[in-house]
């Protein structure tokens, strides 16, 4: 269990940082409507060429939602309380994200809520990334 943590919680910052870079290439090449529809992506749930990208972007946003509930299902089986909080908090700043992501292309892309889709990206990668740092301190303590 200590062993898969620590992968699960890397794994979930490498498709955090994957999805934001991603993000911001969408938003770059004006592709954030290329998937109009949401979850699917035009009535597909498998991807075309000219959707890859915001599918890839939309799938690593998959990716991080399973890592970091991995992630915190495993934490509730240690005794670290601080590192039970921050994975719970991860957690839900990723809901609230793939939430926004749904509003942002409901709203058609409107620039209040594409700006609150990258703040919000900020706190889950903070959270992601604390979380991954407190996962190795707390198999470091427990190995002595
Ligand atoms: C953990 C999940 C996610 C993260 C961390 C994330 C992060 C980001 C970031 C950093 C950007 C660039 C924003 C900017 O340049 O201002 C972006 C753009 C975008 N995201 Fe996400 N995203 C996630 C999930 C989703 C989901 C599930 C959807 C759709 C349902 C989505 C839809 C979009 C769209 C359409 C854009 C482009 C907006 C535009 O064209 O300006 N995102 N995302």
């Amino acid at each position: 269990m200590k062993m898969l943590i620590r992968y699960t919680s890397l794994i979930a910052l490498g498709a955090t940082y994957g999805v934001m870079v991603l993000g911001s290439y969408v938003s770059a090449t004006g592709l954030g409507l290329s998937c109009p529809d949401w979850p699917l992506c035009r009535g597909n749930i498998l991807p075309t060429e000219e959707i890859i990208i915001e599918w890839t972007h939309r799938f690593f946003g998959l990716l991080v939602a399973t890592f970091t509930v991995t992630t915190s299902v495993l934490a509730l089986r240690t005794n670290d309380k601080k590192l039970k909080i921050i994975t719970s908090l991860a957690v839900m700043f990723v809901f609230i994200q793939i939430t926004l992501g749904a509003i942002v292309i409901g709203t058609r892309l409107q620039p209040e809520i594409v700006a609150m889709h990258l703040a919000v990206a900020l706190a889950v990668f903070t959270t992601v990334l604390l979380s991954m740092l407190r996962v190795r301190n707390y198999a470091k303590s427990i190995e002595v």
